[in-house]
């Protein structure tokens, strides 16, 4: 992809920036007053060079008209007094401009970071999610956010440093034509030299997103794995990857810092050694009639005009190394969207009676086919347990009633309608999947059961009742208000699963899967929440995924899907 196509995503993000900051037009208009101003300063200040030259200033120039149309005369110290006040004009706009582009990036950062996290919460389909590595969600919302989030007020500054430059040269033409002619020559050479430099910026940047990303993913996986890393003495191995990897990200980032150095001051000093030897050189001076007022003008406006095109070009280049940066977040929060929310609203598929596979073939992108023509029912009023070996598909197949994947070939039927007549959000809140591991966040007992919705104290505590978790949630220090630990370390296994199935009783879900969310418990425990969850779940469809010998003879069905992977029918009557 060229650095053209990769800038594409600007349009997307300046979009979003307008959309959310309504002051953003503001800030820009104020940011072209403030250049005009400081233009019209510089242009009061030229006759001054004159009067020191011992000349008296030409009755021409502006400042000269506008102090005479006030009735003031205009001598040396007025027209310094008047550049003054120009000048000062020019730094209170430019500061109030500034100030709101700061705010408004400031702002604009949380709302890509939050609008980025709310898209991988909503909308990303978990197939998408699997493809990249944690790392990457990490820098997304992080670091390439707030890059992102910078280049509006990059870009803003480039427009307004980019306009003044350019009242800059047309000021040069206006004195004079040869030396506009020969600094664009200049520029142009420059401009050719220093293309090399915009390619390896636009590299480098798309280097650093995935070095940040990778060391991001260590750093999470060790972190969260620490029990393991210690065990197997693995800290070493861990902190040396860390590095390594946070090595090459900060020569990566030092290495664009110092292209766009280069950049910016090289041209200057280049100018600068050049106007010297015209002036040290008589004889140069005076084949090309530069006296020396003309010489102190030029070089105002040339000092001026100089370090202004380098700060343009080292904006140009941050926006180029930055570009993947915000095409990754645009994207994120864009692409999906449109498909995963709409329709997600209502639901009209009613209680969910029966849910029927039909010959369904699943594999996951670049694996090794999972089901092959899997067949199934599942219908309400009765409990199944699903078995089979490990890697059978068990898992897989949960996450397909889920509406996680869709099946290659064959069916999901749900009351008889197939994925393609429902919608995502039908099925939300009806179904509900208690995974091995129950996520726990840093939050209250209580608020880590709700997750969200609207439950009484009572509901709470009976769903706990259910799951056997409510004695021990009182004798914890502040009962159902106690705060749980990040990944909630205060847990035991077992303590968590039995959150994880509180939860869901309390949503009371048509269907409930269970993936192996007993194995913690002991066996006395096991048995009295499996019983407890038959009997709440007697007129809804329950589906065990378990090893355990209890729950097969316990529930009116068990499926194997070992046996039924490759044909059609097979329900196991249940031992009991
Ligand atoms: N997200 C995934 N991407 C690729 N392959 C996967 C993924 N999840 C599971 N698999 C593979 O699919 C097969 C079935 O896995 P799974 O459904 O988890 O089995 P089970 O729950 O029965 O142990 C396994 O071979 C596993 O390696
Ligand atoms: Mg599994």
């Amino acid at each position: 992809m060229t650095v053209l196509q990769q800038l594409q995503y600007l349009r997307a993000l300046f979009a979003f920036a307008f959309r959310n900051s309504p002051l953003l037009p503001v800030g820009l208009v104020l940011s072209v007053v403030s250049v005009f101003l400081e233009l019209a300063a510089m242009a009061s200040l030229m006759p001054l060079a004159t009067i020191v030259a011992g000349g008296s200033a030409p009755r021409e120039a502006m400042v000269v008209r506008v102090l005479r149309f006030a009735g003031i005369d205009a001598t040396g110290d007025r027209i310094l007094q008047f550049f003054l006040l120009l000048f000062a004009c020019r730094i209170l706009t430019q500061l109030i401009s500034q100030t709101l582009t700061i705010y408004l990036s400031r702002r604009m950062l949380l709302q890509l970071t939050s609008q980025a996290f709310s898209a991988l919460i909503f909308d990303v389909p978990v197939k998408v999610l699997e493809q990249k590595s944690i790392g990457y969600f990490i820098g997304l919302a992080g670091d390439e956010a707030s890059r992102a989030s910078n280049l509006i007020a990059v870009i803003s500054q480039f427009l307004t440093t980019a306009l003044l430059a350019a009242l800059y040269f047309a000021a040069i033409v206006s004195y004079s034509v040869v030396i506009a002619f020969a600094v664009l020559v200049f520029l142009a050479v420059t401009f050719l030299a220093l293309f090399e430099s915009f390619r390896v910026s636009h590299r480098l940047g798309v280097r650093q997103v995935e070095q940040s990303h990778s060391a991001g993913s260590l750093f999470l996986d060790a972190l969260n794995g620490l029990r393991s890393v210690r065990s197997f003495s693995a800290e070493k191995y861990v902190t040396q990857s860390y590095y390594g990897q946070m090595h090459g990200y900060v020569r990566t980032l030092a290495t664009i810092d110092a292209v766009a150095l280069f950049a910016r001051l090289g041209p200057a000093l280049i100018l600068l050694g050049s106007v010297a030897i015209l002036s040290a050189w008589p004889a140069a001076r005076e084949s090309f009639s530069l006296d020396l007022p003309f010489l102190v003008t030029m070089i105002i406006l040339l000092m001026r005009f100089f370090p202004i095109v380098g700060q343009g070009l080292n904006l140009a280049l941050r926006v180029v190394a930055d570009a993947r940066a915000g095409r990754d977040v645009t994207q994120i929060i864009g692409q999906y969207q449109a498909t995963s929310r709409a329709g997600s609203s209502r639901s009209n598929v009613g209680a969910i009676e029966r849910i029927e596979a039909v010959d369904v073939h699943f594999q996951h992108l670049d694996g090794k086919p999972v089901l092959q023509g899997f067949n199934a029912r599942f219908v309400k009023g009765r409990s199944y347990a699903l078995i089979g070996v490990s890697g059978s598909g068990k898992s897989t197949f949960l996450d397909l009633l889920l509406g996680f994947f869709s099946p290659a070939k064959g069916a999901i039927l749900v009351n008889g309608r197939s994925s393609d007549e429902r919608s995502q959000g039908d099925l939300r809140g009806k179904i509900i999947l208690v995974a091995q591991d129950a996520a726990i966040f840093n939050d209250t007992m209580e608020s880590n059961l709700c997750l969200g919705i609207e439950a009484s104290h009572t509901e709470v505590e009976r769903a706990c009742g259910i799951a056997c978790i409510h004695e021990f949630i009182q004798e914890m220090p502040d009962g159902y208000r106690t705060i749980l630990n990040y990944r909630g370390t205060n847990l035991s296994g077992g303590q968590k699963q039995r959150i994880g199935i509180a939860r869901a009783v309390l949503r009371h879900p048509d269907v409930l899967l269970l993936d192996e969310s007993t194995s913690a418990l002991d066996a006395a425990t096991r048995e009295q929440v499996v019983g407890n969850l038959l009997k709440e779940f007697k007129d809804r469809i329950v589906v065990f995924v378990t090893h355990d010998a209890f729950v097969m003879s316990a529930v009116d069905e068990v499926l194997d899907l070992s046996l039924i992977r490759n044909d059609s029918t097979a329900v196991v009557p249940s031992v009991a």
